[in-house]
């Protein structure tokens, strides 16, 4: 028997997805739609803030406590990304509300980005590819868009979770040498793949890549700073598939134009997009592609349907399967910390 599609919970999909990547939400619940592109909370979800029970949304919209008080009924926020930092998680947390997120299922297709990037970047693909479209190619050099060897070289991992170490896992394949920083070390990790613990400093300075694949948070936005791109070496090739504030832009473009490091890789930039006249463009030694990582057509079905699966959870009552604050489980009475 249907359930009266008037007792339906009302929830708010900020854009418009394949049907058949949301098929499980068919009959479950009441939908307003945004459209795909869309860059901001749409209007026609604007005016059903107040009655929404679920919301389904994209890490390109901000979700702060402005907007969460405008959502008295709201029961789960399901972002489909695995970084949340477009989220208040502690307000989210403070209102009992739970954020589910869709961890793991985009580790492989994100490693694998990295990986093109740092190889295009090493190999100075993108200038190679434009000096054979326009005429530049005159003959085999000998001397031409001469790149780096990565055999031997040493690759410092900013950040050994999950994507980090399957980039590592990668990276031995091509011979590279891996040293690792990260809040403390991970032995157990590292072991298996053969990476060293290092201090940030000391990682910036020893390493011929630097890639980055930690979360952003207040401890790594503007990470890699001016003082970060002076302690690099002046060959070395920075890698960012993970948030584009942990770099700050200003300071990597001078460092690019000022040939203080050799060149740089970003699927992710600050602000996203970077606006089509940006300065970072014009340099030969900078790659830029518009925050891809995840972007193979299975890795995305699947992080729609682990979306799905969250915000029918959090309808229900059930608890989430992929949670970021599991805190919202915890007996609010209970002084007793879980560690979770
Ligand atoms: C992509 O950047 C994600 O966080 O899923």
């Amino acid at each position: 028997m249907n359930p009266n599609p008037s007792k339906l919970p009302l929830v708010l999909i900020t854009h418009t997805l394949p049907d058949d990547w949301m098929a499980a939400l068919r009959g479950r619940l009441r939908a307003v739609i945004g459209p795909l592109d869309a860059t901001s909370l749409a209007p026609e979800l604007e005016a059903h803030l107040a009655d929404a029970e679920g919301l389904f949304c994209l890490l390109t919209i901000p979700l702060r406590k402005g907007l969460l008080d405008r959502m008295p009924c709201l029961r789960v926020i399901s972002n489909m990304a695995v970084g949340v930092d477009n989220v208040d998680v502690a307000a989210c947390t403070a209102r009992r509300i739970p954020v589910g997120n869709t961890p793991g299922v985009l580790t492989d297709a994100t490693a694998d980005l990295t990986m093109s990037i740092l190889l295009s970047a090493a190999r100075r693909l993108p200038e190679s590819a434009q000096d054979a479209r326009t005429g530049h190619w005159k003959t085999w050099s000998p001397t031409g868009w001469l790149g780096a060897d990565l055999r031997g070289a040493t690759l410092g991992i900013v950040g050994l979770g999950k994507i980090g170490r399957a980039v590592a896992e990668r990276a031995r394949g091509f011979g590279l040498r891996i040293v690792y920083t990260d809040t403390s070390p991970r032995p157990d990790v590292a072991a298996e793949l053969g990476a060293t613990f290092l201090s940030f400093d000391e990682l910036l300075r020893q390493s011929d890549f630097v890639s980055l694949h930690c979360p952003l948070t207040s401890e790594t936005r503007g990470l890699i700073n001016e003082a970060a791109l002076r302690r690099m070496k002046p060959t070395a090739i920075l890698v960012n598939a993970a948030r584009g504030p942990v770099v700050d832009t200003a300071a990597l473009t001078r460092a690019l134009a000022e040939g203080r490091i050799a060149a740089a890789a970003l699927d992710v930039t600050d602000p996203e997009p970077l606006p089509p006249d940006h300065t970072l463009y014009s340099l030969p030694n900078c790659l830029i592609i518009p925050h891809i990582g995840s972007a193979t057509r299975g890795t995305r079905r699947r992080m729609a349907e682990m979306a799905c699966e969250n915000l029918l959870a959090g309808l229900e009552g059930r608890r989430l399967p992929y949670c970021v604050n599991p805190q919202v489980y915890e007996d609010p009475f209970s002084s007793k910390e879980t560690g979770s």
